[in-house]
């Protein structure tokens, strides 16, 4: 059975650093599940459809023309073509990605393409309902969580350095609006899986969350 560790959580938590600094680590490969519900979210605002129909939706999550690259040690994603590394990352992506990954349809669209990143040696894998739907089985489960007023700080640092500049109560609102969409959707929503280990990083460092992950592989295995 080749293994898993999954980190779930809020979005601003940590868990893409942290995932990929393990996955590093470990010499595993790496699933950013949320770049997907973003992708899915871009590709219908370049249709130009309507964010919650379902079925449309749907139809563009499962036809993704999505390329993941490594160039110069940074990864380049590409949809239908065109480089969109950066928008990825956006704010309009990231709460696109959330009215979409609350559609039942688009969830069960990008279920199979999830799991097939799971190959040897093994796969970090990082998003809101990694250990409770997507693997289960997951050998290891973290769930990493972070204060908003955290989580708002350390985006609004990512945004400057992507030389956007979005205001803290901004972000805070968002935050709030996303965790609230997130938590009381029908679909999968954002819980730990009663086996997770629960991480609290906002006292923390990214190093020594990242020790406390590579700590609990150990232990585990
Ligand atoms: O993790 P990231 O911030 O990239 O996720 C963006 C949005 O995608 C989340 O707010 C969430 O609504 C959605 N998402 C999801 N399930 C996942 C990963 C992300 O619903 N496994």
């Amino acid at each position: 059975m080749i293994p898993v560790l999954t980190i779930d959580g809020p979005s601003g938590a940590g868990k893409g650093t942290v995932a990929k600094a393990v996955a590093v680590a470990l010499g595993w490969h790496l699933l950013d599940s949320g770049a997907l519900y973003r992708l899915t979210a871009l590709a219908g605002i370049d249709r130009q459809y309507d964010l919650t129909d379902a079925e449309l939706m749907a139809e563009c999550a499962s036809s993704l023309a999505v390329q993941f690259l490594v160039r110069d040690d940074a990864l380049v994603i590409y949809l239908d073509g065109l480089d969109v590394t950066q928008r990825v990352r956006s704010e309009e992506a990231g709460m696109g990605a959330s009215t979409v990954g609350a559609l039942p349809s688009v969830r069960a669209a990008l279920l199979d393409r999830q799991r097939t990143f799971r190959t040897a040696p093994g796969l970090v894998a990082d998003g809101r309902d990694m250990g409770t739907v997507v693997f289960p089985d997951a050998q290891i489960k973290v769930f990493l969580t972070a204060s908003p007023e955290a989580r708002a700080l350390r985006r609004q640092k990512q945004l400057i350095q992507m030389g956007e500049s979005v205001s803290l109560p901004r972000l805070l609102e968002d935050i709030r609006v996303r965790d609230l969409r997130d938590s009381e959707r029908a679909a999968s929503p954002l819980k730990a899986a009663d086996d997770a280990i629960m991480l609290d990083s906002t006292q923390m460092s990214i190093e020594q969350v990242v020790a406390a992950v590579l700590g609990a592989v150990e232990t585990r295995s």
